[in-house]
């Protein structure tokens, strides 16, 4: 079994480079479904998601070729199956955001229900009720669910939620639709911009993206497109939070600082120092952390997927910091790993109370989701002795080369097989 082994590594300095972001390449990935000429997409993170979504177009009837590095070109002529097997989608959510596309394309898809991250129930009664209000007819069977539709047709859709993928999801269905579909109450993420414009690019009519109110005017077909794929701002705030936590002084290659200022603000209370460039951001810290209290919620909100590697750096801080967790039930499975290597906090209900400053030390820990697991390898680089991380599959699901970065800049961290 694969194992991070992690030593205190306190100072790191040096450059990394963020790759192109996890959660916006996923949806695109998705909407290549939707034309049937070429897109070229260009700085896709290699990532373990991205293979298995690569493999669920190609079962579809996608051809993709890596054209050069980080570059695919991926055209899906025809589409050979509606069905998107157990096998896949059990091993990603994201991997449903293909229903939007297959309905746009061909009227009907039959689809597992969902996996992924163990982070509370994760419904998609969002997504459903939004392909019904455009016209599809939905069945749950064994396991699957099975959607068909004779003709997609634009609606007024309310999200009693700002959820990412049904956002996603919708606006896919909706791009071919008859007619114009309004999404109200749409999430904000910086990864909806960047599928809206790509869709767009392929001469989709898509408005505001990136506010509450979305509207899709329906077009008949797509064309070809290229696209570069935005920076992923969860990985850039992993990294200053590296940063911070180890007293570094890191420059962060590769990002838009406006989709970081959430982080940003919370950093800055922390004491850390940030310097802000065009396209590069430097965090300077000297190792002394003030506590701070921390809420999640929707863009442009504290992200959800920075909360676990916040608790690894907020352990340290001189004082008593709270993190509520308002965007999934269950986002706090990384406190009982904590808790192995020193870390003091308490769970009550929604939220996590930290009392520091705590003393943390090397210990076998698992990695129990994805930011979970960076939460621990910011841990160890912090903690006395050696830290050994389990689990390793769900960080390779999100953080292309994090070992290669991290010792680039001076971390004792390695992978063993
Ligand atoms: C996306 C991100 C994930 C991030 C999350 C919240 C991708 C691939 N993943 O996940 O990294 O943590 O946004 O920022 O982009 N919900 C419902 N019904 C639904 C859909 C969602 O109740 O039909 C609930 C979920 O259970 C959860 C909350 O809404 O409590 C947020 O989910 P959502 O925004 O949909 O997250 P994802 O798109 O799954």
């Amino acid at each position: 079994m694969k194992k991070i082994k992690v030593n205190k590594s306190l100072e790191l300095a040096g450059t990394i480079r963020v790759d192109g972001s996890k959660n916006a390449i996923l949806p695109i990935l998705a909407a290549t479904l939707l034309s049937e000429e070429e897109c070229i997409i260009h700085d896709i993170p290699k990532l373990k998601d991205v293979e298995i979504m690569c493999q669920l177009l190609k079962v579809l009837g996608a051809d993709i070729e890596e054209i050069e590095s980080n570059t695919l070109k991926i055209t899906v002529k025809n589409i050979t199956t509606c069905e998107a097997p157990y096998e896949l989608i059990s091993k990603m959510r994201a991997s449903f955001l293909v229903m939007g596309p297959l309905l746009a394309r061909c009227g009907n898809s039959k689809i597992y229900m969902p996996g992924g991250c163990a982070i509370g129930t994760r419904p998609i009664d969002l997504h459903l009720k939004g392909f019904k209000a455009l016209g599809t007819d939905i069945k749950s069977e064994n396991g699957y669910v099975n959607a068909k539709t004779d003709k997609l047709i634009g609606n007024y859709i309310y999200l009693d939620f700002p959820s990412v993928g049904a956002t996603e999801n919708l606006i896919m269905a909706a791009v071919l639709a008859e007619g114009e579909t309004i999404i109200e109450n749409a999430a904000e993420e910086p990864e909806i911009v960047d599928l809206a414009n790509f869709i767009n690019s392929m001469g989709g009519n898509i408005i505001g993206a990136g506010t509450k109110t979305i509207r899709i005017k329906g077009v008949k077909k797509l064309h070809k497109t290229e696209h570069t794929v935005i920076p992923d701002r969860i990985e850039a705030g992993t990294y200053m939070v590296v940063a911070a936590a180890t007293g570094g002084d890191l420059l962060i290659e590769n990002i838009v600082s406006s989709h970081l200022q959430p982080i940003i603000a919370k950093l800055n209370e922390t004491g850390a120092h940030i310097e802000e460039y065009e396209d590069k951001i430097r965090v300077v810290s000297n190792g002394i952390i003030k506590p701070v209290d921390i809420k999640t919620l929707p863009y442009p909100g504290f992200p959800t997927d920075m909360q676990a590697q916040f608790m690894a750096l907020l352990s340290i801080a001189d004082g008593t910091s709270i993190i509520h967790e308002t965007i999934f039930e269950n986002r706090f499975m990384h406190a009982n790993e904590l808790m192995r290597m020193g870390v003091n906090v308490k769970i009550e209900g929604s939220s996590a109370v930290l009392t520091g400053k705590s003393e943390l030390t090397g210990a076998k820990v698992k990695a129990t989701d994805l930011r979970a697991g960076a939460a621990l390898i910011i841990a160890g680089l912090i903690a006395e002795g050696e830290t050994e991380i389990t689990d390793v599959y769900h960080i390779e699901r999100g953080y292309a080369d994090i070992i290669g970065k991290l010792q680039n800049v001076g971390a004792k961290i390695r992978l063993e097989e």
